[in-house]
This record gives structure tokens, sequence and C-alpha cells, in this order.
């Protein structure tokens, strides 16, 4: 199972962050997963103001991981409603999300149960009852196996030989949909009830032909380029753009040359964002007007670089390995100014 190569442990927020083994890249920054969602995404977006004058938003969630844009992006609306499609490769990330219904009502035994766990205690008897009283919900089939699986595993085996990483995914969840402070603040109210999420379980790039909304807010959260630029190639990011009307934003946390340098030559006006005057990374638009932050001379000028030649998959099916090495012939026959060049001009 891929879930086999994940790794899970505490963030500076206390939110639980994930690194992929597989990959070598981590899902979500140390400083805080679901902070990163919020700062990287769902403030730059300006979501919150955008709820205030629309009454329903259509966003799409481009690797929805666990959920933590998604997640923070509920928090963070008004009363308006949201339609959200959330495309992700690995399903068994998505049995990972908040949005997993278990029916466990008592929250102090979710926070007790994974402070057991955080802190590598054995689980007492009271969790393995109530884990036992579990309701499944029938109408959500594709979320029920993962439960189903767990309490199988407790009744035939005891829950002391039941593997790491199931053990790990149940907890994470748990803290995930019950312990994080933003989730409990939006317990209280019924904003869940005024949204829908779809979930597109595939490579992005046969998902996206297959959408048929136009999107108020993107959320690009691939892996970074350099590692995997399948989702960051100037023909996926068309592909995007067809979903986009003259208003819609989108936003990620990278700060890539060659992506800027793509969503330009597509005709984006493209933006940096900040919180704390530090540079998170990229909003981009096809409206001036939506870009507070403008690309500074020091991005201007790598754009006229090596560096800006973007990642190229004109059919949609190239292997990652394939896009890097194919940008590295197209850089190195290129008489564009090499990165090292212009940084050496620049600092002086
Ligand atoms: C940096 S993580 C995103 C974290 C996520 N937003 C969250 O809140 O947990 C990158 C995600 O992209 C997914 N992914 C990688 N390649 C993909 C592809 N070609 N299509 C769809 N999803 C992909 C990975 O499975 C992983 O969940």
């Amino acid at each position: 199972m891929i879930i086999n190569n994940i790794e899970f442990k505490k963030t500076e927020d206390n939110s639980v962050g994930l690194f992929d083994k597989n990959v070598n890249d981590i899902l979500h920054s140390n400083t805080g997963a679901l902070k990163e969602a919020y700062d990287k995404f769902v403030i730059p977006c300006r979501l919150k103001e955008l709820s205030q004058i629309k009454s329903s938003i259509n966003i799409l969630d481009i690797c929805y991981g666990v959920g933590y844009n998604t997640k923070a992006a509920l928090n963070s609306i008004s009363d308006c409603k949201i339609n959200i499609d959330a495309l992700e490769i690995n399903k068994e990330l998505i049995y990972l999300s908040p949005f997993i219904y278990d029916n466990i009502e008592c929250i102090e035994l979710k926070i007790f149960i994974i402070e057991q766990i955080l802190n590598n205690y054995e689980l007492r008897d009271e969790f393995l009852n109530y884990i036992l009283k579990i309701k499944e919900d029938g109408e959500r089939e594709f979320f029920c196996p993962f439960i189903r699986q767990f309490k199988e595993a407790i009744l035939n085996d005891g829950y002391i030989n039941y593997p790491e990483d199931i053990k790990n995914r149940f907890l994470h969840n748990i803290y995930y949909n019950y312990i994080s402070s933003n989730n409990k603040i939006n317990s209280k109210s019924n904003k869940y009830n005024k949204c829908t999420i779809d979930f597109h379980v595939d490579d992005a790039r046969a998902s996206v032909n297959k959408l048929n909304k136009i999107y108020d807010v993107v959320f690009l959260d691939a892996y970074s380029p350099q590692i995997d630029p399948t989702l960051w190639t100037i023909d996926f990011l068309s592909l995007i753009k067809d979903k986009m009307n003259k208003y819609s934003i989108l936003v990620s946390y990278s700060k890539s040359t060659p992506f800027r340098s793509a969503l330009i030559k597509l005709g984006f006006f493209v933006g940096k964002t900040y919180i704390d005057n530090i540079d998170m990374g990229t909003v981009a638009s096809l409206t001036a007007n939506n870009i507070q932050n403008n690309l500074n001379n020091y991005d201007l000028g790598l754009l006229n670089t090596r560096s800006s030649i973007p990642y190229k998959d004109p059919h949609l099916n190239l292997s990652a390995k394939e896009i890097i090495y194919n940008r590295k012939i197209e850089s190195d026959n290129s008489n564009l100014q090499s990165h090292t060049s212009f940084l050496k001009s620049y600092l002086k």
C-alpha cells in the first residue's frame, strides 16, 4: 500500500504533517500543516472577503492530500455555499481527511487518545470499547472500508497486533478532525452542511478534463516542481486556465521561476504572497487588480534567464523524469542568460 510509505509527525502548530518516502518530499510544512494552508492558500486568495460578497463559491483543490487546504477554506468562509472539486491521485490519503464520518462523539476521549499515541503509550480499554461502538455509515461507502477494517482488526486480532500504518491513519484522522482548534470553532457552525466536496481520484492531468465548472479559486499544492514537475507544466496550467474566468484566483506555495514564467506566458498577471513580510508563494489571475504584491526586480530578472524555461508536457503523459530531462536539454541549448551569471550581475 502506498500509505506504508507515509510518515506522520506533529508540526509546529500541533497539526499532523506527512512525509512521502516514495517521492522523498514533505506533504506539509514543518512550521505547521494547517497554518500553511491558511498562510499560503486561504489568506492570499482572500476567500473570506469573497464569501462575504458571493452567495456561492467554486473551489478547485488540486492535490487535496489529506485536505488541509479544503478544511482551512471551510473554516474561513462566512455564510456562503461552497462547492469543492478535490483532485488527488492517492485514495488512501483521502481516507485520512477530516470528512470521514466516524461517529465518535466524545471529544475528550479523542484528545486523550491522540495524546497517548503521540507520547507512544499503550491505548486503554476505554478507547477499544469506543471503537467497537462506531457505527458504519452505509451511504458513504467510499470512506467506510477504513473504519470497518479497523473494527474487524480489533475484534479479530486485538489492538496490539494491529499494523502501525493503519493505526496512524486512524489516529491522524481523529486528531485532525477534532483536536485542531480551528476545527473546534468550526464544529459549532453548520458550514459543512452548505458544502459539497466531489473527489476525483486519478492523475490530476486526467481529472481536470472531466470538470465542467468554472472556479473562483484554484489551490495548486503539488509536490515541489524540482522533484515532480508534472502539475507545473505550461500545458497543465493551460488546462487550469480554461477552468477560470477573468476574476478567478490561483494560489500556490511555489515560488519557482518556471512555474511563474509559464503563468505569464499563458496571459496571467502574477504576484507574490507574503505572510509577516516573508515571501510565501505565488498568486495569479487574469485581472491585474487581483494582484496585491507584484513581483520584484529580482523575480523579474529571473524571468529573463534559463530558469524561466517552463516545464512542458504537450500530451500530458510524460513522467516527471522525462519532463525534467527535456527541460534540461532545452536549457543547455538556450541562448538565455544562465541563472548564475544573472545572480552575479544582480548582486553587483
Ligand atoms: C504537497 S502534497 C499536498 C498536500 C495537501 N494539499 C494536503 O492538504 O494534505 C501533494 C499531493 O499531491 C498528490 N499528487 C501527486 N501527483 C499527483 C497527480 N499527478 N495528480 C493528483 N494528485 C497528485 C500527492 O498524492 C500528494 O497528496
